[in-house]
């Protein structure tokens, strides 16, 4: 790879200024806005169906002592459409990707769903989706020799960044956490893993704010998906469920949307297969949002004529707790291209479908859930259609939110399933299970 014929740079989506890939700042130069990473990937001049079987060769290698641990990643299988020019010695990887694809039958039987298929993206090294972006982030700052690197987050950016990090030598994260707005499992992973960790008295876009600031006035790189290089990682997720399904695309992607980052890498890499001809046929996508943090929905109500910001409220949904989501203007063009839907969830919806896929042994977050009730949401509503092939993207562990589990089935709620409290008795416990 370091002798690359095909080199990344970034181009701003806003005035298509082009800036080099080793520029640090994460925002244009000329005018502010947001820059993507542009890669001749036809120059490579490799044919669709030669792709497909590369990857199909990487996928099946199994791991030895001798090989480095990228080659068993999810993420690096697809090298030359990430970073082309990253050498591979500097990738850090643990590895991430090469998550399950769960056929969920009998869970989709209960939703009208016959094709429901999950992307579990919680069995990630750090229980979410985020090491994908931060394994491409953390090994793009190493390869520029930067030392320090930070993030605002809701708490699971934080725990990747902080875990790779970890794996550098010399490198120090540094997480600006909304002070007891993410869970004590996610703040425990940071903690955990080293990272320099601010609890700020704002919310996400608080702190959002002050670290895009910090960043511009001291020589410490960016590593939100504000930083397209993460996006790169990111785009991994959509080629990896269409490698999964014997290279069929299916009808949907069901994307729970915070910042918007994971729709616009889903979209981006989806794009570049199809003009590389690996794909034949565009999927949908829909991105789902909890009702206390609509934003994006809001905006995509308006027909997109504007760009909505509110104050996030209060949702279980903690992770995807965002008013002004960084991402929206890649996310409204891939909606628009994927000729995608916005839809919104209630508090109830987004907990029952916790609940219900976690019965079905499906070990899913709250943010995740998210998405599965959009989709059985947009399918009551016939936006989707009961035979077409949906992928709903688990973006993290449920045990990321135990306590928001447990006090779900401490409540009143319809499939809460309560411990019960019993005297130290034999008596006592078939009494407990005689009904
Ligand atoms: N699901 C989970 C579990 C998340 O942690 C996030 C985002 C999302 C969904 C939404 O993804 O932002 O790309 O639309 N979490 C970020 C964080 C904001 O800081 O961990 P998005």
């Amino acid at each position: 790879m370091t002798s690359s014929a095909v080199a990344a740079s970034f181009r701003c989506l806003a005035c298509g200024a082009g800036a080099p890939l080793t520029q640090t700042a994460s925002e244009c130069a000329a005018c502010g806005g947001l820059l993507e990473v542009h890669a001749d990937l036809r120059a490579w001049g490799r044919s669709g169906a030669e792709w497909r079987d590369l990857f199909d060769r990487r996928r099946a290698a199994l791991p030895s002592a001798a090989t480095p641990p990228f080659t068993q990643s999810g993420v690096w299988r697809f090298r030359e459409h990430v970073l082309p020019d990253l050498p591979e010695a500097e990738i850090v990887s643990k590895p991430e990707g090469a998550t399950r694809l769960y056929p969920g039958r009998a869970l989709g039987e209960e939703l009208g769903l016959s094709r429901l298929f999950v992307k579990h993206e919680g069995e990630n090294p750090t229980l979410s989706f985020k090491d994908r972006g931060m394994t491409a982030g953390v090994s793009w700052a190493r390869h520029l020799g930067i030392r320090d690197v930070a993030c605002a987050s809701t708490g699971d950016t934080s725990a990747a960044l902080a875990a790779y990090a970890a794996e550098v030598p010399g490198m120090r994260a540094i997480v600006l956490l909304p002070h007891a707005k993410i869970t004590d499992e996610q703040l425990s992973q940071a903690l955990h893993y080293g990272a320099t960790t601010l609890a700020l008295d704002t919310d996400f876009d608080g702190c959002m704010r002050i670290v895009t600031d910090l960043t511009r006035v001291r020589p410490i790189y960016l590593l939100n998906s504000k930083n397209s290089v993460r996006i790169e990682g990111q785009k991994t997720i959509g080629w990896e469920a269409v490698q999964d399904l014997g290279w069929e695309v299916p009808d949907w992607f069901v994307v729970p949307v915070g910042n918007a980052g994971n729709v616009s890498a889903i979209g981006k890499g989806l794009r570049e297969w199809l003009d590389l001809g690996v794909i034949g046929k565009a999927p949908r996508i829909a991105g789902i949002q909890a009702e206390a943090a609509d934003p994006f929905y809001r905006s995509f109500e308006r027909g997109f004529r504007e760009r909505v910001t509110r104050v996030a409220g209060e949702t279980a949904a903690s992770a995807i707790r965002i008013g002004a989501p960084v991402s929206h203007p890649k996310a409204e063009r891939e909606i628009r291209f994927f000729n995608g839907v916005v839809a919104r969830v209630s508090e109830e919806e987004l907990l029952d479908a916790a609940a219900l896929a976690n019965r079905h042994g499906l070990a899913i977050c709250p943010n995740s859930a998210v998405a599965l009730a959009g989709a059985a949401k947009l399918r009551r509503e016939g936006a989707i259609r009961k035979d077409e092939t949906v992928v709903v993207v688990a973006t993290a562990h449920a045990l990321k939110f135990a306590s928001t589990a447990a006090a779900y089935h401490r409540s009143g709620a319809r499939l809460a399933n309560p411990p019960r409290r019993l005297p130290a008795a034999l008596d006592a416990v078939l009494e407990a299970l005689r009904v």
